[in-house]
């Protein structure tokens, strides 16, 4: 069999490793002896994802030796609630989790943000393990040790930094992805480009039409790079008091664009292609980057099937989201900008530069309207 690539995310004594590799799931047997998985495990998965996976995981589970529990959640971003959370938990409490049982984390974002706070707070902190199926968890969710859940009043309001034990990735999983997801999670992607590493952006501008078909040794490779890259930056800095920030490019307009459109004509990928876009806009507006920068941006975002275009929304209302975000300090808009293709710095964004710039943005574009 040949060797599993694996990346190690180093944080002294909760370093863990991401596994990569294609049919991985059904060849975890190994790995869930060695990280000390015995008793009953919990997986935690969507009714989507459970179609597909749950099974062989569950059997993989079983042939080594453990008692598979699934928790079944309904699917999507309105199931990120401390109300979910306490179903996993009336669940682990039923069948007497201890201290040292499991949780597995089989599906997207949700599942695995919901996973790990459960995991968080279950007898002060069980052992997880995440096990991510869509693009957006596999490059970005799963990595990090951010876990958490929505409030009525805020996007990931609640939540704890807890590190899983592991991650398994298996890229075929990938396969059932509606299109949309996989497009959404690309933007993701060319986000690590953009701000840590060139040659991937150039490889991700030369490979999109084969990452559009999903050949199966580009999305390992791209996958691959982009856990490397989160991994750097998750170890340098765990609870994003500083270089962990980068992780933001492209999210502070994309999250004003998320919220002011209800999280509801936007998936959180689509909002951050258009902040990819427009962020790199309004560093070059300032003088921070180049025209060419900013041109190579917008290229590979609208290859990948993703909107440049801002929503027509007023700059008012985009600035006040944008304040409201919880990212921000102090009132201050501390934006994320690229100097040139792998590299980003971080300055605060003055309303009256924002509203300059929307004004020249209005003036030279056609504003398409997506938002509610
Ligand atoms: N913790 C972090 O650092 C971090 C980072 C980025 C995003 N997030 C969170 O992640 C969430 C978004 O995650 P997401 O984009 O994965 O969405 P998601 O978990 O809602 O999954 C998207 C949809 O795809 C389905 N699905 C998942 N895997 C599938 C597969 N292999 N085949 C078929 N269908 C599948 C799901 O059932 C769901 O309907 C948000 O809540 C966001 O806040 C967290
Ligand atoms: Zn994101």
């Amino acid at each position: 069999m040949n060797s599993v690539p694996r990346i190690t995310v180093s944080l002294a004594d909760r370093s863990y490793e991401i596994a990569i590799r294609a049919g991985l799931l059904e060849k975890l047997e190994r790995d869930m002896k060695r990280c000390g998985l015995k008793g009953k495990v919990g997986i935690v998965t969507d009714q989507h994802v459970a179609q597909h996976y749950l099974k062989p995981l569950a059997e993989t589970a079983k042939q080594a030796g453990l008692e598979p529990v699934p928790i079944i959640l309904t699917p999507g971003e309105r199931s990120k609630t401390l109300q979910t959370v306490e179903h996993i938990l009336n669940v682990l409490a039923r069948y007497r989790f201890e201290r040292s049982s499991y949780l597995l984390a089989l599906g997207g974002g949700v599942v695995g943000d919901l996973t790990g706070f459960a995991a968080s707070i279950y007898q002060r902190g069980i052992p997880y393990i995440q096990v991510p199926t869509t693009l957006v968890a596999q490059v970005d969710s799963s990595v990090g040790g951010k876990t958490g859940v929505d409030h009525r009043l805020g996007k990931n309001l609640i939540g704890a930094f807890y590190q899983p034990r592991a991650v398994w990735i298996d890229p075929l999983t990938l396969h059932t992805l509606p299109t949309r997801e996989w497009i959404a999670g690309l933007a993701e992607v060319i986000k690590y480009g953009i701000i840590a590493d060139e040659s991937f952006f150039r490889y991700l501008e030369r490979k999109m039409p084969d990452l559009q078909k999903q050949i199966p040794q580009v999305v390992a490779s791209v996958v691959k790079r982009s856990c490397e890259i989160k991994a750097e930056v998750v170890a340098a800095d765990e609870r994003e008091s500083d270089r962990r920030r980068i992780l933001n490019y492209g999210h502070t307009i994309g999250h004003a664009l998320e919220a002011l459109g209800g999280y509801k004509s936007l998936v959180h990928g689509e909002a951050v292609g258009i902040g990819l876009v427009q962020e790199a806009d309004l560093a070059c507006f300032q003088g921070l980057c180049a025209d060419e920068v900013v041109d190579a941006i917008r290229r590979v975002v609208k290859n990948a099937g993703l909107s440049d275009r801002m929503p027509h929304a007023a700059p008012t209302r985009i600035w006040k989201a944008m304040l409201h975000d919880k990212k921000v300090s102090s009132g201050q808009v501390i934006g994320v900008w690229p100097t040139r293709i792998g590299e980003v710095r971080m300055a605060p964004l003055g309303k009256d530069v924002f509203d300059r710039w929307c004004a020249k943005s209005r003036a030279a574009s056609r504003s398409v309207s997506v938002l509610s």
